[in-house]
């Protein structure tokens, strides 16, 4: 059993992920981490189905190589896009004991206890909203609820641009946000349906009605793990245990720390590996 063991696996298509791993860290330190960002490849919001489901696949055979039984997509447009065919027609064949999570379940569970109006506002990748995921996953468990999406194409860049607190920033925040609520004023809680988002709560904040719920993923999603893991020994018992944090990208690993810092806020060191 003991070399049946390793990390938990954190993929994103680059930065956005480490705000789950951030949450998942706090409320798990005990455990051991490999994160991986496709940032040679980022932003996967613009890209197609088929394009995002290859290099999603790709990153969970390498996660699995390096020993991870548990990998967990923090990627809303690795959620939508990929997760059902890795679950239901990879893994079986692959690797039949190891999971994958995804972040969109977690997080459309809780919004049941937060919106009192029954209406929901979704802010994501123009690929998140194309697949229509969330309206989905919302209908299952909240029949009666009426979801918006507005796909916000320039955010992540403006996030993997470090453009947090510029007038561009304000310009396509504000843009997005007077759009979805134009498009359904009674919407009372908007979820941040992309792990790069939160670097932009202060703009959100800024340009958000006081009255509305920003919804962010992080804290949710670390909630849900920690659920599954109380109720899933089996899986609990090939984590290992020792507290670390291993960083790998696919772009050069001095530009990956860089900016990793500012997301972690803490030095971070990475090694730069290749995707087949
Ligand atoms: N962080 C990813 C998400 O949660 C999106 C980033 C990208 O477009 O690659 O959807």
């Amino acid at each position: 059993m003991k070399n049946d063991r390793g990390p938990i696996g954190i993929f994103d298509s680059g930065y956005g992920g480490l705000t789950i791993l951030r949450e998942i860290r706090k409320m798990m330190p005990q455990y051991d981490y490999l994160y991986l960002g496709d940032n040679a490849r980022t932003p996967y919001g613009t890209r197609s189905f088929d394009v995002v489901y290859e290099f999603t696949i790709q990153a969970v055979r390498y996660l699995f190589k390096q020993g991870c039984h548990l990998v967990i997509l923090a990627c809303n447009t690795a959620s939508a896009k990929a997760l059902r065919t890795i679950q239901q027609n990879d893994l079986p064949r692959l690797a039949p004991n190891r999971r994958v999570l995804g972040v969109i379940r977690p997080t459309v569970e809780v919004i049941g206890d937060i919106s009192k109006t029954h209406h929901v506002g979704i802010m994501a990748t123009p690929g998140t909203v194309r697949s229509k995921t969330y309206e989905l996953e919302i209908a299952k468990l909240f029949p009666d609820f009426k979801v918006t999406s507005e796909a916000c194409p320039m955010w992540v860049p403006l996030v993997e641009n470090e453009e947090y607190n510029t007038p561009g920033a304000d310009y396509f925040v504000k843009k997005n946000i007077d759009s979805l609520l134009q498009q359904d004023p009674q919407i009372d809680s908007v979820i941040l349906g992309c792990t790069h988002y939160p670097l932009l709560r202060d703009k959100i904040r800024q340009w958000m009605p006081d009255n509305i719920h920003v919804i962010e993923q992080g804290n949710y999603v670390a909630q849900s793990l920690k659920e599954y893991l109380s109720r899933h020994d089996d899986m609990s018992e090939h984590i290992t245990s020792e507290g670390t944090i291993r960083f790998l990208t696919t772009e050069q690993a001095d530009v990956f720390q860089a900016k990793a810092a500012i997301f972690m806020d803490t030095a971070v060191e990475a090694e730069r590996v290749f995707l087949e």
